[in-house]
């Protein structure tokens, strides 16, 4: 509690008797299992880290493709803070946007395949912007249940009616579908791969659905770019998709690109909207000049290098076989994104501890992330792993499976 904070408190009486109150629900966290507290990585991101002097191997990481360290993106950086800066100190719209910026946006939106992409400075910030400057009163949001929360806040956030459909389930997205056809707008909204379960939306038939009942379709990619499909372009490409068959393509540069920045790619005339409208993309500053050149060389490298992707699928199929053939259950995972389930969230974090002392960083995702007796370990596998780094993954998962299962 800063000092500041208090003696703001102080002087309005109102906020004293609410600090007992405050701790009380920090202490409730931390009985039901849920408290959280940062780790701090004393290495780059890659499969052998430093926590506390401790080397572990990375099990939990979102660097994919391993470029997070990559020269390319490093060299690119640098240049760009030499010829630019270390801010753009200012929104893209006063006088934050760089030549890095228009480099970014046009390299992303050919990459895709669209006309035009607008970047973010995350895409926490691009899946709460673009929602409700699109979509608000009188419209109707049919978003999948397990859909990542940056999608679930941006649709709180522009006062639509929402309509949740069940996991992957066409036949009851369609029953919700079919009365709704009396609002404005319709916007069925899903990630292309599910960020906790590593299963793939059903695109195909969700392209059908919204052009049958006039919806606009928005795909959060954030999982799927650099990694799915032929030249990484994401789920669309991976069911051999035309991009103009999803309006509205959401993506992140900081998963597999190794990068950073949210982006929203599309028509112009919807891109030009956004860049009116979205309160996420006005009020804040823009993205550093560097993190954008980064992402430019990562996008680059995933085109040119798909010897990148097929270490990342070799290492996912071993991973799986072999933690399947232990007897785990790792749901219906259909990509790097690997969940061990356990259930309950207590034995989550013992699980979790256990196999950080057996140098294995594997986190524990618990509710509110997923739902109550869905907690799980989620393993991500990146493409840089090592056999010896999985065979250590496999001494210790056997060793946890025969104490906690
Ligand atoms: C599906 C999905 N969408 C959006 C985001 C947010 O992206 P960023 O990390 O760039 O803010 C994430 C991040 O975890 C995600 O998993």
């Amino acid at each position: 509690m800063s000092i500041k904070f208090l003696s703001i408190a102080v002087q309005y009486k109102w906020c004293i008797p609410m600090l007992p109150d405050l701790r009380s629900e920090l202490r409730a966290l931390q009985r039901q299992n849920r408290y959280r507290a940062v780790r701090c990585v004393e290495t780059c991101q890659e499969p052998r880290i430093r926590i506390d002097g401790r080397g572990l191997v990375l099990f939990c990481s979102n660097n994919y493709l391993g470029l997070a360290t990559h020269p390319a993106l490093k060299r690119a950086a640098v240049e760009a803070l030499n010829i630019y800066g270390s801010s753009t100190a200012a929104s893209a719209l006063i006088s934050g946007y760089m030549p890095p910026h228009a480099e970014l946006e046009s390299r992303m939106a050919r990459f895709l395949g669209t006309e035009a992409a607008i970047v973010f400075p995350t895409g926490y910030a691009a899946n709460l912007g673009v929602i409700p400057a699109l979509i608000n009163r009188g419209d109707i949001i049919f978003s999948d249940q397990l859909n990542h929360r940056s999608i679930i806040d941006g649709c709180r956030l522009s006062r639509a009616q929402i309509a949740v459909y069940r996991h992957c389930d066409i036949a009851h997205l369609e029953s919700l579908l079919k009365t709704a056809a009396s609002y404005r707008r319709r916007l069925i909204v899903t990630d292309g791969v599910f960020s906790m379960d590593g299963d793939i939306a059903p695109l195909p038939e969700l392209v059908s659905l919204a052009e049958q009942y006039e919806a606009i379709l928005m795909v959060d990619d954030a999982h799927a770019t650099g990694a799915l499909g032929p030249r990484g372009r994401g789920t669309f490409e991976y069911f051999g998709l035309s991009p103009h068959a999803i309006d509205i393509h959401m993506t992140s540069g900081s998963k597999a690109l190794g990068a950073s920045g949210g982006f929203i790619c599309g028509s112009a005339d919807l891109i030009a909207l956004i860049r009116n409208r979205s309160a996420a993309y006005i009020y804040t500053t823009a993205m550093p000049p560097d993190a954008c050149a980064s992402t430019t060389a990562a996008l680059d490298l995933v085109q040119r290098d798909a010897g990148l992707r097929q270490r990342l699928w070799r290492n996912t199929k071993i991973i799986c076989e072999r933690l399947r053939a232990m007897g785990f259950d790792l749901a219906q995972s259909q990509t790097q994104i690997v969940p061990v389930r356990v259930g309950d969230a207590q034995r989550t974090v013992a699980i979790s501890d256990d196999l950080y002392h057996r140098g294995i960083y594997l986190y524990g995702i618990r509710p509110p992330t997923v739902p109550e007796g869905q907690s799980r370990l989620r393993l991500s596998v990146m493409a840089t792993h090592t056999d010896e780094d999985m065979a250590r993954l496999f001494d210790a998962m056997a060793a946890v499976r025969r104490a906690f299962f």
